[in-house]
């Protein structure tokens, strides 16, 4: 990609963005101390008008402890958002209150106000298996089933009764591996283990798996940090594609990434929403100095 969208329609040739990023991976020296009472509410502008995905107020605890304090966020439909933020900050644990991943977690506690299309994502009724095909999910570490590419592609639309016949799961299985641009490298192989793949090809299989079930939010937490360039940059134009169907939420470490992928950056700190703006702003004019101190590496 020679390229990146910064905001919708308008390309930036990739030498000129994000001029005040790290030159070298941040460092642990000169931490910005700071402890969660000391940031105030989030500054810049986390709500939009069409929003797919609605946060208010939301807390999260792991027993005890407090892990995200009193977020409120939209997700505009259509959308890349990039969460960023030190290791610790609470980035994958909001992820994964979105489809309600954080069930799973023993003493794990959400609050607050959730929506999806404006229907509680936490309302009594709601059943999770429904929702998470509606909001899916792509890891950090790619986790194919121990099945063929196959039978990894189509056991979502089986399950969720999407195809059944076989020339229609035949169909699905090969629209979902052709957007995730793995088609022409597995279609002669498509009853082979799926872990037999590369990581790059598993993380592309996980992605074809979880359009299978045409959702409406794709959730991705670290999606390319086990891949090399080669396969990060084929997923950044995946990501890039998909958002034409999608909205997505995307955790990365790479400031670089979060620029070239996202129409909005939100910067996380200790549990707090402490910046959300559209992502050419948080890269080159952040707000607050805690983001600034992130993307110009004095912290992370
Ligand atoms: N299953 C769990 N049980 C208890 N505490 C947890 C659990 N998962 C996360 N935490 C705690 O919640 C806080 C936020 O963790 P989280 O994994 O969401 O951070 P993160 O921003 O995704 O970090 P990283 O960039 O390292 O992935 C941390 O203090 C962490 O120790
Ligand atoms: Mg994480």
């Amino acid at each position: 990609m020679n390229t990146m969208t910064l905001n919708a329609g308008e390309a930036v040739p990739a030498e000129n963005k994000a001029t005040k990023l790290a030159a070298e991976p941040p460092s642990v020296k000169n931490q910005a101390v700071k402890k969660p009472e000391e940031i105030a509410g989030t500054v810049g502008s986390p709500f939009c008008d069409e929003a797919k995905l609605r946060m208010r107020n939301v807390n999260v605890f792991y027993g005890e402890t407090q892990a995200i304090h009193d977020v409120s966020l939209d997700i505009g439909r259509n959308q890349v958002v990039a969460m960023i933020g030190p290791s610790g900050c609470g980035k994958s644990t909001f992820l994964r209150c979105l489809n309600r991943m954080n069930d799973t977690i023993e003493g794990c506690r959400v609050e607050g106000e959730l929506t999806l299309d404006g229907e509680a994502i936490y309302g009594s009724k709601v059943d999770v298996v429904p929702l998470r095909a509606r909001v899916g999910m792509v890891f950090q570490k790619p986790n194919p089933f121990p099945k063929s590419i196959y039978d990894n592609v189509a056991y979502g639309p089986k399950i969720h009764g999407i195809a059944s016949r076989r020339a229609e799961l035949d169909e699905v299985v090969e629209n979902s591996l052709r957007r995730a641009g793995l088609w022409n490298e597995v279609k002669d192989r498509l009853d082979k283990p799926g872990t037999g793949l590369s990581g790059g090809q598993q993380q592309r299989l996980c992605i074809a798996r979880a359009i299978a079930v045409n959702p409406e939010v794709i959730l991705m937490d670290e999606p390319c940090s086990a891949l090399d360039p080669i396969a990060t940059a084929r997923i950044e134009e995946l990501i890039d594609e998909l958002r034409e169907n999608y909205t997505i939420a995307i955790v990365t470490h790479s400031m670089q990434q979060a620029a070239r992928v996202s129409q909005r950056t939100a910067y996380f700190h200790l549990g707090k929403l402490v910046e959300v703006n559209d992502t050419e702003t948080v890269f080159t004019n952040p707000q607050h100095e805690l983001t600034e101190a992130y993307i110009t590496g004095r912290f992370g």
